[in-house]
């Protein structure tokens, strides 16, 4: 078999986040000022035949999943050939998306076309009114035709991520698992993490894991899911039905220890992290002449630099210099 991607806690690595672009159509209050950021420069930006290339190494190497994101996967022009050119890599990745489901409504069925697996879809709020406080645009209805759009296509498997707020929206959990359980949707709760762009995160503000299920078990009977594998959610079952609702504890019970991601950024750095601090610089690597050994070299370090956790929860803790928005969701 392939040399696979281990690193010295023995995770193996399966799981390649590619961020497509760091811009974005809304500006997520907790993500994104309303001005915007400083974009990555075009010349910066890795082509697609750069992107598949390192992709395909990856895959050589023990990668079997590879996730699409952003900023907004959606806004970035090639992303139905970059889809098409990286499901059909020998070894045949699963490639999957998450998106703030905005374009999916003229983008889903060309997606699916181009062998797009999966959606997980971004959406904080059922209110229109209240969508726009969050993400400062009034986009509200054009998710709703991008879901329409995701189902119409034929996207099963699809989940809602939903970052829940003190005093902004921790009252609509119930809502939305409603919202996501009506349209055969897994619903999805995340905490949030200290990654956004203007370094505002803190913990009270935060809607930890245990605050979320004691809310969902105040109107649900919830039965966990067994088998959670390297899954970042925490699963149940609602009512005793097939619906399932998840939660994902990234700060209060990190699931780094089964951690099996690595994360290449619009630019072409290498991560091993969300919250490595530095990067690896593929980009540099591969404009210069690279061959595939060395990108695999490459690969096998970072991996060998992985910490054993996130750190979120240590004394020391800095959140790494770039947001979310730019490393990838
Ligand atoms: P699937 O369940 O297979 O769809 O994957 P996923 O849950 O990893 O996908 P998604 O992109 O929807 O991620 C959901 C949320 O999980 C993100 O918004 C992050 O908050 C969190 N997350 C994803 N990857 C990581 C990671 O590597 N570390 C941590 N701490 N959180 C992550
Ligand atoms: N913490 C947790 N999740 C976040 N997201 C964006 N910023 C954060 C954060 N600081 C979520 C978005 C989307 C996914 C890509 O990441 O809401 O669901
Ligand atoms: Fe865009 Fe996602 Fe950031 Fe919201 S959280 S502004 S959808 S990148």
């Amino acid at each position: 078999g392939p040399e696979l991607l281990t690193d010295r806690f023995g995770r193996v690595h399966r799981d390649l986040r590619i961020s497509l672009t760091d811009k974005c159509n809304l500006r997520c209050t907790y993500c994104m000022p309303e001005e915007g950021m400083e974009w990555i420069a075009k010349s910066q930006q890795l082509s697609v035949d750069e992107m598949v290339r390192i992709a395909a190494v990856a895959v050589g190497h023990g990668i079997t999943e590879i996730r699409l994101t952003g900023g907004e996967p959606l806004l970035y022009p090639q992303v139905v050939e970059i889809t098409q050119r990286l499901a059909a890599l020998d070894g045949a990745p699963e490639v999957s998306m998450t998106t703030n489901g905005l374009r999916l409504a003229s983008l889903a069925g060309p997606l699916r076309d181009a062998g797009l697996t999966r959606l997980n879809i971004s959406l904080d709020t059922v209110r229109a009114d209240r969508y726009f406080a969050l993400t400062r645009r009034r986009r509200f209805a054009d998710v709703m035709a991008g879901c329409d759009a995701a189902d119409a296509a034929g996207f099963t498997g699809t989940k809602l991520n939903s970052v829940l707020m003190r005093g902004v929206n921790d009252d609509e959990a119930v809502d939305l698992v409603e919202f996501a359980v009506a349209r055969g949707y897994e619903p999805r709760f995340i905490e949030q993490m200290p990654l956004d762009a203007g370094h505002t995160w803190s913990r009270e503000a935060m809607v930890p894991a245990d605050e979320i299920f004691d809310a969902l078990a105040r109107v649900y009977e919830l039965t966990p899911v067994p088998h959670r594998g390297a899954a970042p959610a925490q699963r149940w079952y609602l009512n005793g039905s097939h619906a399932t609702v998840g939660i994902i504890a990234s700060v209060t019970r990190p699931f780094c220890g089964a951690c099996d991601r690595l994360r290449l950024t619009s630019d072409g750095q290498l991560r091993n992290c969300l919250f490595q601090r530095g990067e690896s610089d593929l980009r540099t690597l591969v404009r210069q002449g690279g061959t595939d050994d060395d990108i695999a070299y490459a690969l096998g370090a970072s991996v060998a630099q992985k910490l054993p956790g996130h750190g979120i929860n240590d004394p020391g803790f800095i959140q790494p210099d770039r947001g979310m928005s730019a490393i990838g969701g």
